[in-house]
């Protein structure tokens, strides 16, 4: 880890401080050797104070013990039917899991305890079938988990609730954690599994809105793993309820927490619910940050270079476009009064954000702040990006005469060669460009 890694995660310190995770891990992490590095890990964000609540699954165990034992199991994952022995087996799999666990916490001088909060009751008879001691999670003994949380404490959760009556349910973890991240308002859901990240095809999928993960279900579920069908049903679930973010990673992977956690890219498979983004003026406190975000265009010369002290001076005409609350592009809007007319500049999108339709967004953007102020046209310079302009933005080709002409004698000095794109007559985008903060 690098100096400059501290750095990018002490940005996310203040947002996510006291806020709560939870973290489930699969039976098989449970039992990977990765374990120790992903309580290495909780260590890490408990230093930061975010409050974890961890809950662990049990498929992996309860199937090897019933390989031991030469006993025949009606389900795994505690989503079928579960008849007596196999629940049986659930219960002693799932309290070795435990045991794992809280060894390996202490381990971290982590103070974690075994939560019961899950009260329970039977999954039912399910298109005629009766799931016997498959359970479904009822209510979340919210009161306990924030008195644990409140003295700093883990609370550890098993995939077992129950009923009040002396009942005992096997209940499928994923589902524990999303009923425990909804009832605790949890910040963020984590789900580490093994090849836990969505795939489609050769590529890692990085992130995909609500309405995004319930296609890939409709189109794609009879194709895809068990495990991940459930993870992606469960996650999408969780942001209808209001998780802004569930994580699906590979929990094999060392330092695949952190990194997901505390980078923009991330490195597992994001679901969100509803993205924050903004456009908002520049201030001067951003500068480095702009220069930061654009400096490889500049470098390889599709944006031209600007010094600090040309940004400064026209610190007012440069938007950011920011999306939690991270900046992932920007734009400049520079006006010719006399002319009538503005020039979009700047236009950068952060290649995390690419081919997402912010670069649409921001050209939309720009096209509705120039109206605003009055320009009966607007046009851009460019070397590389012309085509973009024009099959993206409806912007044409026009000669260098079109020009304000304080722009054209710089445009001839700059020996760029640079195509001018002019855009006329401006349209309404007010529909599907980002709300003008004004
Ligand atoms: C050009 C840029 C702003 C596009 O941003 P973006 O967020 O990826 O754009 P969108 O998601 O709205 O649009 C993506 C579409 O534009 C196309 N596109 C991207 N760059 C292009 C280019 N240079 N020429 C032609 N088309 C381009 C993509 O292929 C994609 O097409 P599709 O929708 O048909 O698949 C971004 O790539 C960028 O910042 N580039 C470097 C800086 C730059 O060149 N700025 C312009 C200076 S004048």
């Amino acid at each position: 880890m690098k100096v400059s890694d501290l750095r990018g995660i002490l940005q996310y310190v203040p947002r996510f401080r006291e806020k709560i995770f939870v973290v489930a891990l699969d039976g098989e992490i449970a039992a990977s050797l990765n374990l120790g590095n992903l309580l290495l890990d909780l260590a890490v964000l408990r230093s930061l104070s975010i409050r974890v609540v961890l809950v662990h699954g049990c498929g992996a165990q309860l199937i090897q013990l019933a390989q031991e034992k030469g006993i025949a199991i009606s389900n795994a994952d505690g989503t079928g039917i579960t008849d007596e022995a196999t629940l049986k087996l659930g219960v002693e799999a799932s309290h070795a899991v435990l045991q794992e666990l809280m060894q390996g916490l202490s381990s971290v001088d982590l103070r974690a305890a075994y939560a019961n909060v899950i009260v329970a009751h039977p999954a039912g008879i399910l298109n005629g079938v009766d799931t016997l001691f498959t359970g479904k999670v009822e209510r979340v003994d919210t009161a306990t988990l924030q008195c644990f949380l409140n003295e700093g404490i883990i609370p550890v959760i098993q995939p077992l609730g129950f009923d009040g009556e002396g009942h005992t349910f096997r209940v499928n973890s994923d589902s524990v954690a999303l009923e425990v991240a909804e009832a605790m308002r949890a910040l963020k859901i984590i789900y580490l599994s093994p090849k836990g990240t969505l795939r489609l095809g050769e590529e890692i999928v990085r992130q995909l809105s609500v309405g995004e993960t319930e296609e890939v279900l409709r189109k794609r579920r009879a194709s895809m793993d068990p495990s991940m069908v459930s993870k992606l049903e469960h996650a999408a679930r969780a942001c209808r309820r209001g998780i802004a973010r569930v994580h699906l990673l590979d929990g094999t992977e060392n330092e695949a927490l952190l990194s997901e956690i505390f980078s923009h890219e991330g490195i597992g498979t994001m679901v969100y619910s509803n993205e924050y983004q903004q456009m908002r003026r520049a201030l001067k406190k951003d500068l480095r940050a702009i220069m930061n975000l654009i400096r490889e265009s500049i470098a390889n010369a599709e944006l031209v270079k600007r010094s600090r002290a040309d940004m400064m001076a026209a610190l007012d005409d440069y938007w950011l476009l920011e999306i939690d609350r991270n900046l992932a592009g920007c734009v400049a809007v520079h006006f010719y009064p006399e002319e009538q007319t503005a020039e979009l500049a700047c236009l950068y999108v952060a290649k995390s954000h690419e081919g997402q339709g912010f670069g649409r967004k921001l050209m939309a953007f720009a096209e509705q702040l120039a109206a605003k102020k009055g320009a009966k046209w607007l046009f851009a310079l460019s070397t590389q990006t012309y085509n973009f302009f024009q099959q993206k933005g409806g912007f044409v080709e026009v000669s260098p005469e079109e020009l304000p002409q304080e722009r054209r004698r710089k445009w001839e000095s700059s020996g760029r060669n640079s195509k001018i794109m002019r855009k006329v007559p401006l349209q309404n985008t007010a529909a599907t460009s980002p709300s003008l903060p004004l």
